[in-house]
């Protein structure tokens, strides 16, 4: 049995008061839609359709550039009349046989488990439902059913309901599943004869129940999977609660939190056990901790790997962005270090405060502890990068690489002018501005001699 899915994302999105379309606004760092197409990607649908209508080209050109080669399919909506009118619009797309599941873009955590499940329900032949019970309903479509309380007789919009019908507390999600050839007859019958003046796709409930069609209802697992967002007040709340969901899911693992309210993850991270992160972190991207790891207060980790038993001190900035960062064992980073993408640090690698490194490697126990910069480097075993140190690698219109050997000794506030090799165990003396290459286990000095002259008086203040 074939099937289509339609996800509804044409609407302006009015009480979000942003020039951004709605279903771009980002819940854990993906746009709300994105989170809705990943999900409903899994299902192997033959056809995966997007309604766009407010913002189209832009909210087209991010899902394209976020799945890229991934089998979609947009139909505009202009103008927008509606959530009954947008599926019409998917009408001319869409086969005459199998089953349509709709979904709002603006619900961004529904579940593929409980998508399925509504498929199930639909079996093919029935108009299958996701609702649930909710303390506070307001605004929500109100599922009326009969005086059994067994058959669903029609959607209400809040706005159109009575006042006893606004007392149901059983609201529809947005969420359906119905054969495609019925659901294409019922869309040629709406009509827009309600309190919004809209088509309401809703309306096809009462059509079911006049062709005999029965109406079945499923319930998702969990709440926040059908909390939809309409302003950024409920933004923000289903922030939370996703980050809650995503906390408790580590702590089950063994992962200590020091506070499960100020962690943010946008993305994936897996850890190793006992790792340890303090209050107001935030991971992006792909992160990946080891057994042991360590992370200080208020660090921000994106795209990076780090290996077992490392601490990553308070502050410190981690941005891996499409080449990476890695970490090996037992290292030592921060306080308010900064490492940028293509940074390979190898084991027992020390970086301290105000310490910037950039696609460059550090081979085991290199140390640059004060602040430097390592740009486009490659440093070898247990070098020391003194305080102030650093690599001069654009000379305006290129990039170039300095070579450190191993056991070099950098001196504080030296210049090290790429492309430039120090040999292994050189040292350099403080101050220095390195131009040429230096042999291995020389002592290069590039400074201005130091000169002492006795009895120097200092100027004096002319008396007028
Ligand atoms: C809709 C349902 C309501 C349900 C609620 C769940 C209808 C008539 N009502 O109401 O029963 O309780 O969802 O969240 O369906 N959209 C378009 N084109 C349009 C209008 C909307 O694509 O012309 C899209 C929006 O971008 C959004 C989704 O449809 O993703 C829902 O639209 P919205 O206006 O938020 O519907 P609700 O009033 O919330
Ligand atoms: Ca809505």
């Amino acid at each position: 049995m074939s099937l289509s899915i339609v996800i509804m994302a044409a609407g302006k999105g009015t009480r979000m008061k942003s020039s951004l379309p709605k279903v771009l606004h980002k819940l854990a760092g993906r746009p709300m839609l994105a989170h809705v197409i990943g999900t409903t990607a899994t299902l192997q649908a033959q056809q995966q359709v997007v309604i766009t209508g407010h913002g189209a080209e832009h909210v087209e050109t991010s899902m394209q550039a976020a799945f890229a080669g991934a089998p979609m399919q947009f139909v505009r909506q202009e103008p927008q009349l509606g959530t009954g009118h947008a599926v019409q619009q998917a009408v001319p797309v869409l086969p005459n046989d199998g089953v349509t599941l709709i979904l709002n873009g603006d619900t961004p955590l529904i579940e593929a488990s409980t998508a399925q499940a509504l498929i199930n329900a639909c079996a093919g032949q029935h108009l299958a439902l996701l609702t649930i019970d909710l303390p506070d309903p307001t605004g929500y479509g109100r599922i009326v059913r009969d005086a059994s309380g067994q058959n669903v007789l029609a959607i209400v919009e809040h706005k159109d309901a009575t006042e006893a019908q606004r007392a149901i507390r059983e609201v529809y999600t947005g969420v359906m599943a119905a054969p495609t050839a019925k659901l294409k007859q019922w869309l040629a019958r709406l009509d827009n004869k309600n309190a919004q003046g809209e088509y309401y796709l809703t309306d096809v409930v009462a059509f079911a129940q006049q062709d005999g069609v029965s109406v079945v209802a499923a319930q998702p697992r969990d709440e926040v999977e059908v909390l939809g967002v309409n302003s950024p007040l409920q933004l923000a709340d289903l922030e939370r609660r996703f980050q809650r969901a995503q906390a408790n899911r580590l702590m089950e693992q063994g992962v200590r939190l020091a506070d499960p309210a100020r962690f943010d993850l946008r993305g994936s991270l897996q850890c190793g056990a006992d790792v340890d992160i303090d209050v107001n972190c935030v991971f992006e991207g792909s992160v990946t901790l080891g057994d042991g790891v360590q992370i200080g207060a208020n660090c921000v980790i994106r795209n990076a790997r780090i290996g077992k038993g490392t601490v990553i001190h308070p502050f410190t900035h981690i941005d891996g962005d499409t080449q990476g960062v890695t970490v090996g064992e037992g290292a030592l980073i921060g306080p308010f270090a900064r490492l940028r993408p293509g940074a390979q640090l190898g084991d027992e690698v020390h970086i301290g405060n105000f310490v910037e490194v950039k696609n460059s490697t550090m081979a085991k126990g290199a140390k640059a502890n004060h602040l430097a910069y390592l740009g486009d480097a490659t440093v070898g075993e247990r070098v020391n990068y003194g305080a102030g140190a650093i690599t001069a690698n654009y000379d305006g219109a290129n990039k170039h690489r300095t070579v450190i050997g191993a056991d070099v000794h950098v001196g504080s506030n030296c210049v090290l002018v790429a492309p430039v090799t120090l040999g292994e165990g050189a040292t350099i003396g403080g101050g220095s501005t390195i131009t040429k290459d230096v042999p291995a286990g020389d002592l290069a000095v590039a400074r201005g001699k130091q000169v002492a002259l006795s009895g120097w008086k200092r100027p004096q203040k002319i008396k007028r």
